[in-house]
């Protein structure tokens, strides 16, 4: 099951740049696995191997890149409403000072430049997987790299721009590991209020970033604590308590985000819709007669509410409600019972066909 933490619009693109690092390859199967998504690209210097993809493949979109040419790749024609950076590199790995700035700046912040449409009308997000400490000013090359890569993406003017900035990954699986990044582990390991305050799993990140990708700053929740930095070039940031919170939550709370109640005129089931609705989840409110949700289908979007007629005792009305939630969603996780009545009297003067019709609704 797919956990998300309230509804954004269906039918997005998202472009992701590193789905074949550590943060990468778990947020491109995120992004493919969830129906928000219709369109996935995945460009990179090599993509994912067919065999590795789990789900989404009919939506998925690869392109190998060389990005000492990324002007070559087309990367404006994908139209992407989220693009996702998760490349970046090591000092050791690219041999040298300037060769890991050009990677984990240039290449980065061109390719970002690259995948923004001319067209300010459509409304496109960037989110970035940063590193803790991150500062322009540092003394040390990863983090003062870090820093201005985060002022240069925010200075391209996207309509926002979230940047995250997660601690240690805790769970790498290189095939190649890095000395330093496993002797910290191990270190962090010993001492679990640093694995807390200063380290993540990489599917933590993932799913984080994910979810800010698709909420954009304005609907993220409190938890995030998502703050503004950046000064002139202003961008949402999300340090690693916040990914952490975002990602965790998603987890614990977010059971219940894609909901069917049925019997949704009583009192208790229009109430629920509602609370639910409040709460930025999506439902499908489905009763006998539709018409008797119109207030609400005038307060909500039609990404947000689905009205279907639905009696419970008619098993074709059960199946086709079913098929439409697939249609349009993709996806229910929770199905909440509502439906039902009582008959006040004795049994025995209990006519047989109004204890079946009960039975068939409240029980069937
Ligand atoms: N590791 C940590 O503990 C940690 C902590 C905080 C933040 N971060 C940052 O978070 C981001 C993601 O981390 P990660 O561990 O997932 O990174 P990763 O596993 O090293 O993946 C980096 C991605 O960048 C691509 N890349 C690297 N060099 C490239 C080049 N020369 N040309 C084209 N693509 C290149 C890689 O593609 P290839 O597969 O083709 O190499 C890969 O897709 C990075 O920016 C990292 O610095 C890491």
């Amino acid at each position: 099951m797919l956990l998300t933490y309230a509804a954004a619009a269906p039918g997005k693109s998202a472009l992701l740049l590193g789905a074949s690092g550590e943060v990468g390859r778990h947020l491109l199967q995120e992004l493919l696995q969830d129906p928000q998504f219709t369109r996935v690209g995945e460009y990179g210097r090599r993509v994912t191997p067919a065999d590795k993809i789990e789900v989404g493949k009919g939506k998925l979109e690869q392109k190998t890149v060389n990005f000492d040419k990324i002007e070559e790749a087309g990367l404006k024609d994908g139209k992407w409403d989220v693009v996702y950076i998760t490349l970046g590199t090591t000092r050791a790995l690219a041999g040298s000072a300037a060769a890991f700035e050009k990677i984990d700046r240039e290449y980065v912040i061109n390719a970002a430049r690259e995948a923004k449409v001319d067209d300010p009308s459509h409304q496109q997000r960037l989110v970035y997987c940063s590193s803790g400490a991150a500062n322009p000013h540092s003394l040390f090359l990863y983090t003062r790299s870090k820093g201005l890569t985060e002022l240069g993406l925010a200075g391209l003017g996207y309509s926002e721009t979230i940047v995250f900035r997660p601690g240690l990954l805790t769970d790498t699986q290189r095939p190649d590991p890095r000395f330093m990044e496993s002797l910290l582990q191990r270190l962090f390991n010993l001492r679990s209020s640093w694995v807390t305050d200063y380290a993540i799993p990489t599917t933590g990140v993932a799913t984080a970033m994910r979810i800010a990708g698709e909420l954009g700053t304005a609907k993220l929740p409190a938890e995030a604590k998502a703050t503004t930095a950046g000064g002139d070039t202003p961008f949402t940031l999300i340090d690693n308590l916040g990914i952490r919170a975002l990602a965790n939550d998603s987890t614990d709370d977010c059971m219940s985000q894609w909901l069917e109640v049925t019997g949704t005129s009583s009192e208790l089931g229009k109430c629920l819709a509602e609370c639910v609705l409040e709460r930025g989840h999506i439902i499908v409110a489905t009763l006998r007669n539709p018409t008797d949700l119109n207030s609400l289908k005038a307060k909500y979007p039609p990404e947000q509410l689905l009205v279907l007629k639905l009696d419970v005792s008619r098993n074709d009305d059960i199946a086709a409600a079913f098929t439409k939630v697939q249609e349009v969603y993709g996806r229910l996780d929770v199905v909440v019972n509502d439906a039902g009545y009582n008959i006040v009297g004795e049994i025995e003067d209990t006519p047989e066909e109004a204890a079946h019709k009960l039975f068939d609704v409240n029980f069937l």
